[in-house]
């Protein structure tokens, strides 16, 4: 008889992030308590939109580390894309560890930016307020439209969009960029609905996806400028996707280093080294894990920098 498949099981999912934060379940099955905006600079400004929405009956309230991004409670998620600051596309809804990541790329007025894994395009708006020039890759044919209409709703000029794989993009572009972003594909653990349950979670899914993540990490790295900066992100919390990937570049390419990240979240973790029986170099540790908390939601993040070599 064909031997039957164990599926997985919230067990199993919860005995994970177990071994990496004693509390982390417990805070991805909290229900939600707040959402969050960013302005969109190529439309509006922030006075505008403070402005605007008190007009409209919405207090939002600042976050420390940007004077972009702003909180509302998650019962007027639905009202305020009714509102007319929303509809006239001067706000941009985006998760708080989206916002902090991409504003975390280190971005001169005269850049060309990458964004290697780009639909819907959120983090290729915010590059586009501060480089000169951004190139937005996405593989997906109904993403890649979707990302297009945001680009122009948005009034996003720099943008050059791409219909293609970013696992090749390094071959037609080697060094090319000052600048570049890998939000990769992931197993999204952070937007598990435990209402819903785990349905399409599995151990498999995440050794899938960091196969995928260690071909983009390279094209990424490859497509970057010597003494330029990256950022690698995923929205989920397997070692596999995260450490694991940014270990696998930094054995590969000697002139790889991971940088640290300033911040002030509390909500945080610092990078693990070691994982069932990996062990992981220590530069790891400089990573940064976002915890799910308020209108922050799962999120992991490495800054690396190409050296001379
Ligand atoms: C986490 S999402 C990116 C979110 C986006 N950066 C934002 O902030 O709006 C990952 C994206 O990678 C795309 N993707 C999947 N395989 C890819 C590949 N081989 N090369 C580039 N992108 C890929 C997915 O279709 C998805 O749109």
């Amino acid at each position: 008889m064909a031997k039957q498949k164990k599926r997985a099981t919230v067990e199993d999912l919860k005995a994970r992030l177990d071994a990496i934060n004693p509390e982390l379940f417990e805070m991805l099955s909290a229900p939600k308590t707040h959402f969050s905006f960013r302005v969109n600079l190529n439309r509006s400004n922030t006075d505008e939109v403070l402005q605007g929405l008190k007009e409209e009956g919405f207090e939002p309230k600042a976050v420390e580390w940007s004077n972009e991004a702003f909180i509302l409670p998650i019962e007027d998620r639905e009202k305020i894309v009714k509102s007319k600051i929303y509809t006239e596309n001067k706000i941009y809804i985006q998760n708080l560890s989206s916002i902090f990541a991409a504003l975390n790329l280190k971005i001169e007025p005269h850049f060309w930016v990458l964004d290697l894994a780009a639909a819907p395009g959120g983090k290729s708006l915010i590059f586009s307020e501060r480089a000169q020039k951004v190139s937005a890759v996405e593989p997906d044919k109904s993403r890649f439209f979707r990302m297009k209409r945001n680009f122009k709703e948005s009034m996003a000029k720099n943008i050059q969009t791409y219909n293609k794989d970013g696992r090749f993009i390094y071959k037609a572009c080697p060094q090319w960029f000052d600048a570049v972003f890998l939000d990769a594909p992931c197993s999204s653990e952070s937007h598990i609905d435990m209402q819903k349950g785990i349905t399409w979670w599995s151990i498999r899914r995440i050794h899938k996806f960091a196969k995928l993540q260690k071909e983009l990490i390279i094209s990424a790295f490859e497509s970057l400028k010597t003494g330029g900066e990256m950022i690698y992100a995923t929205c989920t919390f397997a070692p596999e996707e995260n450490e694991a990937v940014v270990n696998f570049l930094l054995k590969k390419y000697p002139n790889a280093k991971v940088l640290p990240i300033e911040h002030k979240l509390p909500n945080t973790q610092q990078g693990i080294t070691k994982w069932q029986n990996e062990e992981y170099s220590n530069e790891v540790a400089k990573t940064l894990r976002i915890l799910p908390n308020k209108a922050y939601s799962g999120f992991y993040m490495a800054r690396i920098n190409k050296d001379e070599g």
